[in-house]
Protein backbone atom coordinates (compact mmCIF):
# COMPACT_ATOMS: atom_id res chain seq x y z
CA UNK A 1 0.00 0.00 0.00
CA UNK A 2 1.08 3.40 -0.75
CA UNK A 3 0.59 6.32 0.76
CA UNK A 4 0.54 9.76 -0.75
CA UNK A 5 0.14 13.38 0.81
CA UNK A 6 -0.86 15.42 -2.62
CA UNK A 7 -3.55 15.77 -5.26
CA UNK A 8 -1.08 14.96 -8.25
CA UNK A 9 -0.10 11.54 -6.17
CA UNK A 10 -3.31 10.49 -5.97
CA UNK A 11 -4.64 11.47 -9.31
CA UNK A 12 -1.28 9.11 -11.08
CA UNK A 13 -2.09 6.26 -8.63
CA UNK A 14 -5.88 5.85 -9.71
CA UNK A 15 -4.99 7.12 -12.97
CA UNK A 16 -5.90 3.69 -15.80
CA UNK A 17 -6.74 1.83 -12.85
CA UNK A 18 -10.26 0.53 -13.46
CA UNK A 19 -12.85 0.59 -11.08
CA UNK A 20 -12.02 2.41 -8.37
CA UNK A 21 -13.39 2.33 -4.98
CA UNK A 22 -13.26 4.98 -1.97
CA UNK A 23 -13.52 4.80 1.66
CA UNK A 24 -13.69 8.35 3.43
CA UNK A 25 -12.22 8.01 6.41
CA UNK A 26 -10.92 10.72 9.54
CA UNK A 27 -8.41 7.55 10.90
CA UNK A 28 -8.96 6.06 14.13
CA UNK A 29 -10.21 2.51 12.74
CA UNK A 30 -12.14 0.11 14.21
CA UNK A 31 -14.23 -2.51 12.48
CA UNK A 32 -16.59 0.02 11.06
CA UNK A 33 -13.89 1.34 8.51
CA UNK A 34 -12.36 -1.86 8.44
CA UNK A 35 -15.46 -3.08 7.04
CA UNK A 36 -16.07 -0.58 4.72
CA UNK A 37 -12.14 -1.09 3.17
CA UNK A 38 -13.22 -5.04 2.51
CA UNK A 39 -16.19 -3.78 0.56
CA UNK A 40 -14.34 -1.88 -1.48
CA UNK A 41 -11.35 -4.51 -1.46
CA UNK A 42 -14.38 -7.06 -2.99
CA UNK A 43 -16.05 -4.67 -5.63
CA UNK A 44 -13.00 -2.78 -6.71
CA UNK A 45 -9.79 -2.96 -9.22
CA UNK A 46 -8.45 -0.25 -7.13
CA UNK A 47 -9.11 0.69 -3.47
CA UNK A 48 -8.46 4.24 -1.82
CA UNK A 49 -8.75 4.46 1.87
CA UNK A 50 -9.23 9.08 2.34
CA UNK A 51 -7.66 9.90 5.94
CA UNK A 52 -8.13 13.11 6.89
CA UNK A 53 -9.45 14.79 10.21
CA UNK A 54 -11.30 17.28 8.38
CA UNK A 55 -11.27 20.91 10.52
CA UNK A 56 -14.26 22.27 8.80
CA UNK A 57 -16.74 20.09 10.15
CA UNK A 58 -16.00 20.62 13.90
CA UNK A 59 -17.86 22.76 15.11
CA UNK A 60 -16.65 22.35 18.63
CA UNK A 61 -12.75 22.99 18.89
CA UNK A 62 -12.65 20.52 21.79
CA UNK A 63 -13.85 17.98 20.19
CA UNK A 64 -11.04 18.46 17.24
CA UNK A 65 -8.48 18.76 19.40
CA UNK A 66 -9.18 15.39 21.58
CA UNK A 67 -10.39 13.77 18.70
CA UNK A 68 -7.93 10.50 18.46
CA UNK A 69 -4.81 10.39 15.83
CA UNK A 70 -2.67 7.53 14.74
CA UNK A 71 -1.86 7.17 11.28
CA UNK A 72 0.68 4.57 11.82
CA UNK A 73 -1.64 1.86 13.27
CA UNK A 74 -4.51 3.04 10.64
CA UNK A 75 -1.79 2.76 7.64
CA UNK A 76 -0.97 -0.71 8.81
CA UNK A 77 -5.13 -1.47 9.32
CA UNK A 78 -5.66 -0.61 5.90
CA UNK A 79 -3.06 -2.30 4.37
CA UNK A 80 -3.92 -5.38 5.56
CA UNK A 81 -7.36 -5.20 4.40
CA UNK A 82 -6.41 -4.68 1.18
CA UNK A 83 -6.39 -1.08 0.30
CA UNK A 84 -4.10 -0.08 -2.46
CA UNK A 85 -3.31 4.16 -1.34
CA UNK A 86 -4.06 5.97 1.77
CA UNK A 87 -4.42 9.42 0.90
CA UNK A 88 -3.28 11.50 4.41
CA UNK A 89 -3.64 14.89 2.67
CA UNK A 90 -2.04 17.82 5.30
CA UNK A 91 -5.22 20.60 6.33
CA UNK A 92 -2.96 22.88 3.32
CA UNK A 93 -3.50 20.52 0.14
CA UNK A 94 -7.23 20.44 1.15
CA UNK A 95 -7.69 24.01 1.91
CA UNK A 96 -4.80 26.45 0.54
CA UNK A 97 -4.74 29.73 1.05
CA UNK A 98 -7.82 31.65 -0.06
CA UNK A 99 -10.34 28.36 -0.04
CA UNK A 100 -13.51 29.97 -0.45
CA UNK A 101 -15.90 27.79 -1.75
CA UNK A 102 -18.27 25.95 1.01
CA UNK A 103 -21.03 23.09 -0.46
CA UNK A 104 -24.18 23.79 1.09
CA UNK A 105 -27.61 21.34 0.80
CA UNK A 106 -30.68 22.70 2.16
CA UNK A 107 -33.58 21.42 4.40
CA UNK A 108 -32.20 17.83 4.94
CA UNK A 109 -28.91 19.55 6.19
CA UNK A 110 -30.31 22.00 8.33
CA UNK A 111 -32.18 19.30 10.60
CA UNK A 112 -31.13 17.17 13.54
CA UNK A 113 -27.13 16.49 13.33
CA UNK A 114 -27.58 19.91 11.45
CA UNK A 115 -29.41 21.71 14.12
CA UNK A 116 -27.44 20.84 16.66
CA UNK A 117 -23.54 21.48 15.04
CA UNK A 118 -24.13 24.56 13.08
CA UNK A 119 -21.71 24.12 9.75
CA UNK A 120 -21.12 20.43 10.62
CA UNK A 121 -22.65 19.20 7.21
CA UNK A 122 -21.20 22.43 5.33
CA UNK A 123 -18.17 20.82 6.25
CA UNK A 124 -18.74 17.00 5.30
CA UNK A 125 -20.12 18.02 1.96
CA UNK A 126 -17.60 20.29 1.06
CA UNK A 127 -14.81 17.96 1.75
CA UNK A 128 -16.59 15.16 0.39
CA UNK A 129 -16.92 17.20 -3.11
CA UNK A 130 -13.85 17.80 -3.13
CA UNK A 131 -12.50 14.39 -2.04
CA UNK A 132 -14.20 13.15 -5.17
CA UNK A 133 -13.00 15.80 -7.32
CA UNK A 134 -9.56 14.78 -6.28
CA UNK A 135 -9.73 10.92 -6.51
CA UNK A 136 -12.22 10.67 -8.96
CA UNK A 137 -13.72 7.57 -7.99
CA UNK A 138 -16.57 5.42 -9.28
CA UNK A 139 -18.01 4.01 -5.99
CA UNK A 140 -17.80 5.24 -2.17
CA UNK A 141 -18.19 3.22 0.67
CA UNK A 142 -20.11 5.19 3.61
CA UNK A 143 -21.49 3.54 7.23
CA UNK A 144 -24.76 3.63 7.80
CA UNK A 145 -24.19 4.67 11.71
CA UNK A 146 -24.12 8.25 9.92
CA UNK A 147 -27.14 8.04 8.40
CA UNK A 148 -27.79 11.65 7.70
CA UNK A 149 -24.14 12.21 6.56
CA UNK A 150 -25.07 9.80 4.00
CA UNK A 151 -28.27 11.13 3.12
CA UNK A 152 -26.63 14.66 2.75
CA UNK A 153 -23.51 13.40 0.63
CA UNK A 154 -26.74 11.61 -1.63
CA UNK A 155 -28.48 14.79 -1.81
CA UNK A 156 -25.03 16.45 -3.14
CA UNK A 157 -24.29 13.88 -5.67
CA UNK A 158 -27.71 13.93 -7.44
CA UNK A 159 -27.72 17.98 -7.06
CA UNK A 160 -23.97 18.32 -8.63
CA UNK A 161 -24.59 15.41 -10.98
CA UNK A 162 -21.31 13.61 -9.56
CA UNK A 163 -20.26 10.76 -10.86
CA UNK A 164 -19.91 8.81 -8.19
CA UNK A 165 -21.90 5.76 -6.58
CA UNK A 166 -22.54 5.75 -2.86
CA UNK A 167 -22.67 2.29 -1.15
CA UNK A 168 -23.73 1.81 2.45
CA UNK A 169 -22.88 -0.30 4.67
CA UNK A 170 -24.40 -1.52 7.97
CA UNK A 171 -23.15 -0.25 11.08
CA UNK A 172 -20.92 -2.57 13.12
CA UNK A 173 -21.70 -2.94 16.65
CA UNK A 174 -19.39 -3.58 20.11
CA UNK A 175 -21.19 -7.18 21.34
CA UNK A 176 -22.82 -5.71 23.42
CA UNK A 177 -24.93 -3.50 21.26
CA UNK A 178 -22.91 -0.18 21.21
CA UNK A 179 -22.02 1.47 17.46
CA UNK A 180 -18.75 1.56 16.73
CA UNK A 181 -17.27 5.33 16.54
CA UNK A 182 -13.95 6.90 16.89
CA UNK A 183 -15.34 8.48 19.97
CA UNK A 184 -15.84 5.44 21.81
CA UNK A 185 -12.52 5.30 23.66
CA UNK A 186 -12.89 8.49 25.39
CA UNK A 187 -16.03 6.62 27.39
CA UNK A 188 -14.29 6.13 30.78
CA UNK A 189 -15.61 2.42 32.19
CA UNK A 190 -19.23 3.49 34.12
CA UNK A 191 -19.71 5.92 30.78
CA UNK A 192 -19.22 2.53 28.35
CA UNK A 193 -21.51 0.63 30.62
CA UNK A 194 -24.53 3.25 30.41
CA UNK A 195 -23.77 3.92 26.90
CA UNK A 196 -25.65 0.73 25.57
CA UNK A 197 -28.61 2.42 26.25
CA UNK A 198 -28.75 4.12 23.23
CA UNK A 199 -28.62 0.48 21.20
CA UNK A 200 -31.48 -0.51 23.67
CA UNK A 201 -33.78 2.00 23.43
CA UNK A 202 -33.65 1.95 19.53
CA UNK A 203 -34.12 -2.32 19.75
CA UNK A 204 -37.12 -1.53 21.94
CA UNK A 205 -38.09 1.23 19.54
CA UNK A 206 -37.90 -1.65 16.84
CA UNK A 207 -39.94 -4.12 19.14
CA UNK A 208 -42.63 -1.91 19.92
CA UNK A 209 -43.52 -0.45 16.11
CA UNK A 210 -43.36 -4.26 14.98
CA UNK A 211 -45.57 -4.88 17.61
CA UNK A 212 -47.98 -2.28 16.27
CA UNK A 213 -46.98 1.39 17.69
CA UNK A 214 -47.22 4.00 15.25
CA UNK A 215 -47.05 7.54 16.74
CA UNK A 216 -43.62 8.69 16.42
CA UNK A 217 -43.95 10.64 19.62
CA UNK A 218 -44.75 7.41 21.40
CA UNK A 219 -41.63 5.80 19.39
CA UNK A 220 -39.61 8.34 20.83
CA UNK A 221 -40.69 7.96 24.51
CA UNK A 222 -39.86 4.82 24.27
CA UNK A 223 -36.14 5.42 23.69
CA UNK A 224 -36.27 7.99 26.08
CA UNK A 225 -37.45 5.67 29.20
CA UNK A 226 -34.84 3.58 28.12
CA UNK A 227 -32.09 6.52 28.32
CA UNK A 228 -33.58 7.76 31.29
CA UNK A 229 -33.08 4.29 32.90
CA UNK A 230 -29.54 4.79 32.89
CA UNK A 231 -29.57 8.83 33.54
CA UNK A 232 -29.05 9.76 30.21
CA UNK A 233 -31.27 13.05 28.12
CA UNK A 234 -30.71 12.88 23.95
CA UNK A 235 -30.27 16.17 22.76
CA UNK A 236 -33.05 14.68 19.98
CA UNK A 237 -34.89 11.35 19.60
CA UNK A 238 -35.97 11.74 15.99
CA UNK A 239 -38.63 9.15 13.76
CA UNK A 240 -37.95 10.70 10.55
CA UNK A 241 -38.13 9.36 6.73
CA UNK A 242 -34.85 7.56 5.83
CA UNK A 243 -34.48 9.04 2.69
CA UNK A 244 -35.67 13.21 2.74
CA UNK A 245 -35.20 12.80 7.31
CA UNK A 246 -38.53 14.31 7.72
CA UNK A 247 -40.58 13.96 10.18
CA UNK A 248 -43.11 11.60 10.06
CA UNK A 249 -46.45 11.25 11.11
CA UNK A 250 -47.37 7.99 11.63
CA UNK A 251 -44.86 4.89 10.76
CA UNK A 252 -46.79 3.41 8.46
CA UNK A 253 -43.47 2.52 6.36
CA UNK A 254 -40.52 1.99 7.73
CA UNK A 255 -39.09 4.61 9.25
CA UNK A 256 -35.40 5.70 10.76
CA UNK A 257 -35.10 6.62 14.59
CA UNK A 258 -31.91 8.64 14.95
CA UNK A 259 -30.76 9.76 18.44
CA UNK A 260 -27.70 11.91 20.15
CA UNK A 261 -26.65 11.73 23.29
CA UNK A 262 -24.33 13.12 25.58
CA UNK A 263 -22.95 10.72 27.55
CA UNK A 264 -19.98 11.63 29.88
CA UNK A 265 -17.37 13.62 27.92
CA UNK A 266 -18.42 12.29 24.70
CA UNK A 267 -21.13 13.06 22.24
CA UNK A 268 -22.49 9.47 20.44
CA UNK A 269 -24.89 9.48 18.21
CA UNK A 270 -26.95 6.30 16.32
CA UNK A 271 -29.80 4.73 14.27
CA UNK A 272 -32.05 2.12 13.42
CA UNK A 273 -35.00 1.59 10.94
CA UNK A 274 -38.13 0.67 12.51
CA UNK A 275 -40.47 -1.25 10.15
CA UNK A 276 -44.07 -1.36 10.73
O1 LIG B 1 -17.58 10.06 8.20
C1 LIG B 1 -16.48 10.63 8.30
O2 LIG B 1 -15.51 10.09 8.84
C2 LIG B 1 -16.34 12.04 7.77
O3 LIG B 1 -17.49 12.80 8.00
C3 LIG B 1 -15.94 12.08 6.28
C4 LIG B 1 -17.04 11.51 5.39
C5 LIG B 1 -14.65 11.33 6.07
C6 LIG B 1 -15.72 13.54 5.85
O4 LIG B 1 -14.69 14.14 6.57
Amino acid sequence: MRIVRDVASVRAAVAGAGRVGLVPTMGAFHEGHLSLVRAARAACDLVVVWLFVNPTQFNEAADLAAYPRDEERDAALAAACGADVLFAPTVEEVYPAGHATTVTVAGIADVLEGAQRPGHFAGVATVVAKMFNMVGPDVAFFGAKDAQQVAVVRRMVADLDLPVEIEVLPTVREPDGLAMSSRNVRLGPDDRRRATALHRGLSAARDAVAAGLRDPVAVAAVVERTLAGEGLTAEYIAVVDPGSFAPVASVDLPALVALAVRVGPVRLIDNMVVTP
